[in-house]
């Protein structure tokens, strides 16, 4: 019961999302002492941030938000202070050693399920931007949830996976999406090595077909690609992968490689966050002139969303298809 009272902050902690967009209005104070005691079991004291924790620096911020959201309260469970004197404890005693440069987080599906991902602490990180989830990966998430119709049957291959949320969560046992054979690539060597992890920690003891499987694919070097490893893909995914122009031309390139592989028997979801939008305009008209038909996935905005998202950047997904 108390942990339904705090679902909302608790599936936004665990995924750490950003502390000043939380839902404190959620909270009805002034929050009786066994109620605080209850909204850090459900947060800092969870078992899934017990066992895999969240960043450091993340927790040590909603505590402190926390306690200024219940400044005029005349007493503060013990709880709140030892989570934030157990926080600054722990740093000052790595103060010493580099804070990790990995953490977890815990995206909240539907009931109690979650996937669980090792990510990099920061956006860019080992010369790669695919170690954190992006919006945009969440935003495709929440499409293919609320259209499962468009993965019935289909073998699907996902380009720049970065941390493998797509991958693991078309496979969640608990979702029963109707998905065929999922392989996520990327082209990136530490990234391919954080999915594998990923895929270990949500796929624990399941069988080869039931787990994503998980390859090292470099646009550019898409025929030395193992395809006879893996079935014909019937669905490209690929989230947030159109912000440099200087790869247009090899993401093209793996485009008309798997399209004319599968006689255009295919076709693509792409989920890109709008940041620039000549960027996105000009790869919009390379993908047409390469012959592909362009169309924008209907009422993604109105998209039920089944994870924290944060809006303030749209993200589009559109649908890309070549007609013989
Ligand atoms: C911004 S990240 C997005 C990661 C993930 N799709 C998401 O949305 O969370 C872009 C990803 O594309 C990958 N990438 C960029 N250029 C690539 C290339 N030429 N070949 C293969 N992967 C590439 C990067 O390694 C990185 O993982």
């Amino acid at each position: 019961m108390e942990s339904n009272k705090f679902a909302k902050l608790r599936q936004q902690f665990l995924c750490c999302y950003p502390v000043n967009k939380m839902a404190w209005s959620t909270l009805q104070l002034p929050l009786e002492l066994d109620e605080q005691r209850a909204l850090i079991a459900a947060t800092c004291g969870h078992p899934l941030n017990q066992q895999f924790p969240v960043r450091r620096s993340y927790q040590e911020a909603f505590v402190k938000r926390l306690m200024h959201v219940l400044k005029d309260h005349d007493e503060l469970h013990d709880d709140i202070y030892n989570s934030l004197c157990g926080q600054l404890a722990k740093t000052s005693l790595d103060a010493a050693p580099a804070p990790s440069i990995y953490a977890y987080k815990h995206y909240m599906l539907q009931s109690e399920e979650h996937i669980t991902l090792r990510e990099s602490t920061s956006f860019v990180c080992e010369g790669t931007t695919g170690l954190c989830t992006w919006e945009a990966a969440l935003a495709l998430a929440d499409y293919l949830l609320e259209h499962p119709s468009q993965l019935e049957g289909k073998n699907v291959l996902e380009l720049g996976a970065g941390t493998g949320l797509l991958g693991i969560l078309l496979k969640h046992k608990a979702l029963k999406l109707p998905v065929g054979q999922v392989v996520i690539t990327d082209g990136s060597s530490a990234c391919v090595k954080l999915m594998q992890e990923n895929i270990c920690l949500n796929f624990e003891n399941d069988s080869d077909e039931a787990t994503p499987k998980c390859a090292q694919l470099r646009w550019h070097e898409v025929k030395e690609f193992p395809w006879s490893q893996y079935a014909e893909p019937d669905l490209l995914l690929a989230a947030d992968v159109i912000y440099d122009d200087t790869q247009f031309s090899s993401l093209l390139a793996a485009l008309d490689f798997v399209y004319e592989m599968r006689s255009n028997r295919c076709e693509a979801l792409l989920a890109s966050t709008v940041r620039n939008v000549d960027t996105l305009h000009n790869f919009m008209v390379q993908l047409e002139q390469h012959g592909y038909q362009v169309t924008p996935c209907a009422n993604v905005s109105c998209c039920k969303s089944h994870f924290c998202r944060d809006t303030t950047a749209a993200v589009q997904i559109v649908c890309i298809k070549r007609l013989n």
